[in-house]
């Protein structure tokens, strides 16, 4: 999401800052800021866009301090705009923050309450406050007065501040956003990212959750501290990077796919994080951008969405249907308007959408409002077309996607669309409290799941090499497997130019078990998810016609384990989970085959022929 920079040394800072975070435009941003020390004032610098307009008004205004921090916002908590753009000021302190503020609506309350008056939308304000505050109280030093304001925060923060009152000092803090710190010859340097040092040096200490960083210049002597939140000292020597720039930006990882597709655990934990109460077995209202009223006022949920975001919302489908008990359905956002759809004020529209812009999508959100229903938006990009054109807007909060083809942002989608059913359940009384519990309880542990699950990489590679000849697939699935089943077919098309046709697992007979031959790989979709018996068939139907299957199951079962070894053909699984959530799991393996076939073929994975990321035509 954000970027990150900050300097301690003895050129001047604003160049090193914007020259870093042009190194983390690849995480996406929409507007850039600078604060420096200059003259025993703060000077701040921000522009809304790309860095060249912050480039501009540098221009106008050059900086000369050496110690500063340096930010690209990609707005989660208030649209694009300069005074939501970082860093945010308090007194004398001036802050940048990459993450969530959980607690940020209760903080904001009370610090409302308490007199101060908040100059931006962001949850990122409330830090500075809370820093300038504990100055004010005595706290004595920057450091001392950083470590109490984090005392008040709960949520995903990396953190920069600076102090009028201390020149010479950064205090930098991380819990669960990357900060990495740079140990430069005379000089320091920290970031989100490590492409954003690697021009100052290459030698570099990664913070770890809950640690501080205290960077301090005195005289020509420079020095880092390192030390955890509670406390205590920490000590750790730097590592020295050898990484290529490009390299770098992807994280070490060959390509923005393949580093959004490990991203995925934690892209999870942000969609999650403030929205679930475990206690009350429900879903935080004022997250959704819905009033509640609008659970019981409607007869039907009707999604629109294309591509991935499509497949996602036929998952939604299955959950509104099972765990609400509303009649749903779903409609691809170019068909809308062919279809001349009846919309009535009884209907909730859901507009699915990672960019937030795919002009079908949008045409479909208006044809609707005309028609009285009310609109809910599930977009990734905040402040975009398709939520401004909406009634409310519940975001993924996955960060920025780079490749082309869709991966965290289809999975975090998923995890929206089971709160909203959640949610939707529990106000129209058709899902107990201890099935709501369940299920919300499941949603949390996805995200060490999927760390799990992708752990078997090297074995997906593998089997992807076995199948790299195949110029046809078939993807079958049943129930929440379908879309999955669709959105693995859709993955191979896009990156490695194959053939494939996802089905729903019932359908096979009716059609695609003509196509079946010895040259066909069939990857079916069959975890414990109470189709198991049924979809466990087509292995056999497969076979039979000599298809190579390729299965995806649970692991440790057994039962499947002996039907695919009779059947000569490869298992791969997923841990074991809650049906409810296991599909966020087994399109895991699908995304890695169609990406390690495409790069054994050697396609340009992150941008496909033909394909755009954001479709804004019709
Ligand atoms: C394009 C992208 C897909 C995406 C689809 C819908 O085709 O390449 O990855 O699924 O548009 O985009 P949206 O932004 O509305 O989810």
């Amino acid at each position: 999401m954000c970027g990150i920079v900050a300097f301690v040394g003895t050129r001047p800072a604003s160049p090193v800052l914007v020259e870093g975070l042009r190194k983390l435009e690849y995480r996406g941003y929409d507007s850039a800021g600078v604060a420096v020390h200059a003259g025993g004032d703060l000077a701040i610098v921000r522009a809304v866009g790309k860095l060249s307009n912050l480039d501009a008004a540098l221009a106008k205004a050059p900086l000369a301090g050496t110690v500063g921090i340096g930010h690209t916002r990609w707005a989660t908590h208030g649209r694009p705009s300069e005074a939501n753009a970082h860093p945010h000021v308090s007194g004398p302190v001036a802050v940048v923050h990459n993450g969530i503020i959980e607690n940020h609506v209760a903080l904001r309350h009370e610090l409302e309450a308490s007199g101060v008056v908040f100059a931006s939308d962001t949850d990122t304000e409330i830090v500075a406050h809370l820093v300038s505050r504990a100055l004010a109280a005595g706290a004595g030093s920057l450091e001392a007065a950083v470590t109490a304001a984090l005392g008040r925060v709960t949520g995903a923060y990396a953190i920069a501040v600076l102090s009028k009152t201390e020149p010479d000092v950064i205090v930098l803090a991380k819990d669960q956003s990357p900060l990495v710190l740079g140990i430069g010859e005379g000089e320091l340097i920290a970031a989100s990212d490590i492409p954003a040092i690697l021009s100052t040096t290459r030698d570099v200490v990664f913070l770890q959750d809950g640690e501080m960083a205290i960077l301090r210049r005195t005289g020509a002597t420079f020095e880092a501290k390192l030390r955890t939140v509670s406390g205590e000292p920490v000590t750790r020597a730097p590592k020295r990077i050898d990484w290529s720039p490009a390299q770098a930006e992807k994280g070490g990882f060959k390509h923005f796919m393949l580093k959004e597709i490990h991203e995925q655990p934690r892209a999870i934990e942000d969609t999650l994080r403030g929205r679930i109460d475990l206690t009350a077995g429900d879903v935080v209202s004022q997250e959704l951008g819905l009033e509640d009223a609008i659970a019981t006022s409607i007869d039907r949920v009707y999604f629109v969405a294309c591509g991935t975001s499509a497949h996602a919302a036929m998952a939604g489908r299955y959950w509104v249907e099972a765990l609400a008990r509303v009649p749903a359905t779903v409609e691809i956002g170019s068909e809308v308007r062919y279809r001349e759809p009846v919309f009535t004020p009884r209907d909730l529209v859901i507009a699915v959408s990672q960019s937030g812009e795919t002009s079908d999508t949008l045409a479909a959100v208006k044809a609707a409002r005309a028609g009285g229903a009310r609109v809910l938006a599930i977009a990734n990009v905040l402040d975009s077309a398709i939520p401004r054109a909406s009634d409310g807007a519940f975001y993924t909060h996955a960060g920025p996607e780079i490749g082309v083809a869709s991966t965290k942002c289809f999975t975090t989608q998923l995890a929206a669309m089971l709160m909203f059913a959640v949610w939707l359940g529990r106000r129209r009384g058709s899902l107990s409290v201890e099935r709501a519990k369940s299920v919300l309880e499941a949603l949390t542990h996805v995200p060490s799941l999927m760390r799990e699950a992708l752990e078997d990489d090297a074995s997906i590679r593998l089997l992807a090499k076995r199948h790299l000849k195949a110029r046809d697939m078939l993807f079958l699935g049943r129930g929440i497997g379908f879309p999955i089943a669709l959105e693995g077919a859709l993955k191979v098309k896009e990156i490695s130019y194959v053939h494939a046709e996802g089905y729903a697992a019932g359908e096979m007979k009716h059609g695609p078990i003509a196509l079946i031959d010895d040259a066909m790989p069939v990857v079916v979709v069959c975890p414990r998810d109470g189709h198991f018996e049924k979809t466990a068939s087509n292995l056999a139907e497969v076979r039979a016609r000599e298809g190579q299957i390729i299965a995806v199951g649970t692991k440790g079962d057994e039962e499947l384990a002996n039907l695919v070894a009779k059947h000569e053909g490869d298992l791969v699984t997923v841990p074991p989970s809650a049906p409810e959530v296991v599909h966020l799991l087994t399109v895991l393996p699908l995304q890695l085959l169609s990406y390690h076939m495409a790069d054994l073929k050697g396609t340009d994975v992150d941008q496909p022929r033909n394909l755009a990321k954001t479709v804004t035509v019709e």
